[in-house]
């Protein structure tokens, strides 16, 4: 027997009791906009019911759920009540055109602002800076209000609603927005919405035993319930403290603190905060925020006897605020930053939860490709672990603010033949500049003394061996650094996916020890790629003699020919078959349009057989649109040392 569905009709029935009471409070306001509420009516009896569910399974369970469904349905109609116009224009845009980031000319970069510009009134002078690169997608690393000192690079927010004070003010961030907007540049921001700092006026109300706030967290007066879930969790900053718990001494209470003592993790079990969250989420999509970083998705739901990290709840929750974003501001998008599993980094992309995903597993492979010169494991990972829904796409990078961790999949790692414990080892000897034939300067990031594990700091070029070349004045050590350099930026654009530039690596910015000397940030490795250091030259494009004018032009000689190419859109990628172990090869196409790129990971010249290369779909003449050389029908293909090859196969 089918199980009765009672949930849409109960759906409609809460709407159908709600609204006219919403309508009643917001009655001076909507009558002067009759035409626009109609709008936003039709989009919440669209997105209600789906709403409704997600809630249900979240807080169905508890007396006042009627009562949070209130409290959402003010929200919605609030935060679209003070939209500003322009951007619901912008709505109506991106409804007509829901695919737009798919598109091949959608290119990123994410700086830190106080590092590039000093602040947000002068991000404003560099707009045509940005227009050079050719991004149009510029993500704004956090700058919200945060502790004096240490932050965690600004993840550790006080106030959603507050720059911080040295980067700006919340009506620059606005301007800006439309500045960009302007531009054709979306604005991206962090929701860091796992946790908030110790001094955010929840936590301290909550210090102060205020109950309601005590409840925004997750707290126990004694080591009892802590100690049950410790058995199962890992620790992320092991080097800044043992256990996911700190004693808060004000309330007498041990708190949860995923990430360093002073982020308190929230409590979504509690509807408040979910609804108090949303209000921040909202806030942000009306300063003109087109996509949202979710920071540390994974770990925003709690259940004892598991490590916490990727439960059912949390993709609900994520759900739960898409569909409130797809009422109020559709324009909006998310970005999952999911840095696990690669299984569980996929579970999290999806038309309604996060359109968009950072995609760790490339980068991390691509890099292991690097050392090891050899493609089977980013081959045999990328042919199933890159498809992804439709309608949505990866955020490729090579380099982040972040660490990199080797998160490739243990089986797949066996299943040809490499053990993953001794080569996540190798990984960090070489990455490390610890072994012997190593060419990179990475610095280890949270070494934990009871596993071993421990993640790779350190920027693009210096892991790359640029530092290291330049500091041995070797010429030719040089150009193999610039060609590797090359070679992964070439993926990066083509593979499939928005390209994401770290900005600084657009002109080969190298590792900066300049944290050593700051106590605040000397624990923490990853500043060592948060470099305050400029390209003076950086708005005179013409001084070709430089390196950094080199880097910067390939990086936008790559750029302006993926906008040029529709096969690169964010779709579908057929990993190949190259015959030779140390390529990397794949097909993108779009309609008439077949392009082959392929990918030599040796510093030595490596060959794709004619015989290959004709299964491929290489039939007659190619042109290889990197440099329009002419591959003749029936040849083999020799790849110089870490070369890529776009060959247009149409
Ligand atoms: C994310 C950020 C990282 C930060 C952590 C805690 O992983 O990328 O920089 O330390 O969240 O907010």
């Amino acid at each position: 027997m089918v199980e009765y569905n009672w949930k849409p009709e109960q759906a409609t029935k809460s709407l159908n009791r709600i609204l006219p009471e919403v309508e009643k409070t917001f009655a001076d306001k909507l009558g002067q906009a009759p035409h626009e509420w109609h709008k936003f009516k039709n989009r919440l009896h669209r997105e209600w019911e789906r709403l409704f569910i997600y809630l249900h399974q979240l807080y169905g369970w508890q007396y006042d759920f009627f009562y949070t469904l209130q409290r959402i349905l003010n929200t919605l109609v609030q935060y679209w009540l003070e939209r500003p116009a322009e951007l619901k224009l912008l709505d109506e845009k991106r409804e007509a055109h829901p695919d737009w980031f798919l598109s091949e000319k959608v290119v990123g970069g994410v700086l830190y602002v106080d590092l590039f510009s000093d602040n947000l009134a002068k991000l404003d002078d560099h707009i045509s800076y940005f227009k050079k690169l050719g991004l149009n997608y510029l993500h704004l690393m956090p700058l919200f209000a945060v502790p004096k000192g240490d932050n965690d690079g600004g993840y550790a927010v006080s106030d959603y609603r507050a720059i911080n004070p040295d980067i700006g003010t919340m009506e620059e961030l606005f301007q800006l927005a439309a500045a960009l907007r302007e531009q054709g540049i979306s604005l991206v921001l962090d929701f860091v919405f796992n946790h908030t700092s110790d001094e955010h006026i929840w936590a301290q109300k909550a210090k102060s035993n205020h109950p309601d706030f005590m409840a925004y967290y997750h707290t126990y007066p004694d080591r009892e319930l802590p100690n049950q879930f410790q058995t199962y969790l890992r620790d992320i900053f092991p080097t800044v403290r043992k256990g996911n718990f700190t004693w808060c001494e004000e309330m007498k209470r041990w708190v949860w603190t995923t990430f360093n003592s002073f982020q308190w993790d929230l409590n979504y079990q509690n509807p408040e905060v979910f609804r108090a969250m949303a209000e921040e989420m909202l806030f942000l999509a009306n300063q003109g925020v087109e996509v949202l970083r979710l920071d540390a998705v994974a770990f925003i739901w709690k259940r004892l006897g598991t490590n916490c990290e990727n439960q059912p709840e949390a993709h609900t929750i994520i759900r739960a605020f898409n569909a409130m974003a797809k009422i109020v501001a559709p324009c909006l998008l998310f970005k999952s930053e999911a840095i696990v599993h690669p299984d569980d980094v996929i579970q999290y992309i999806h038309p309604d939860e996060c359109q968009l995903s950072y995609n760790p597993l490339l980068m991390a492979l691509l890099w292991e490709a690097l050392a090891t010169r050899e493609t089977k494991l980013l081959e045999y990972s990328m042919r199933h672990r890159y498809p992804i829904p439709a309608g949505c796409t990866w955020v490729n990078f090579i380099r982040c603010h972040d660490d990199i961790g080797w998160t490739f999949d243990d089986h797949d790692a066996r299943n040809i033949g490499i053990d993953p414990a001794v080569h996540r080892k190798f990984l960090n000897k070489f990455y490390t500049g610890e072994h012997p034939d190593s060419f990179a300067k990475g610095v280890p990031f949270q070494f934990n003394t009871d596993t071993g594990d421990v993640r790779i700091s350190g920027t693009f070029s210096s892991l790359a061996g640029l530092e290291d070349a330049i500091s041995k004045q070797d010429s030719e050590l040089i150009e193999q650094a610039v060609r590797r350099i090359n070679l992964l930026r070439s993926i990066m654009v083509s593979i499939g996916g928005i390209p994401l530039l770290y900005i600084g690596d657009e002109w080969g910015m190298l590792n900066d020890y300049s944290y050593l000397s700051d106590p605040t940030i000397v624990n923490d490795s990853r500043w060592v790629h948060r470099s305050r250091k400029r390209w003076n030259a950086r708005e005179d494009l013409t001084d070709q003699d430089t390196l950094e004018w080199r880097f910067f032009h390939e990086m936008v000689k790559l750029f302006d020919l993926r906008k040029q190419l529709p096969a690169l859109q964010n779709g579908g990628m057929d990993v190949i078959h190259t015959g030779n172990p140390h390529l990397f090869g794949y097909l993108r196409a779009f309609k008439d349009q077949k392009i082959l790129i392929i990918n030599n990971f040796s510093e030595e010249p490596q060959t794709m057989d004619a015989v290959h290369l004709y299964a491929c779909g290489v039939k007659g003449d190619v042109v290889n649109l990197i440099n329009n050389d002419v591959l003749s029908s029936g040849k083999d293909l020799v790849l110089n040392g870490h070369q890529s090859v776009w060959l247009d196969i149409s």
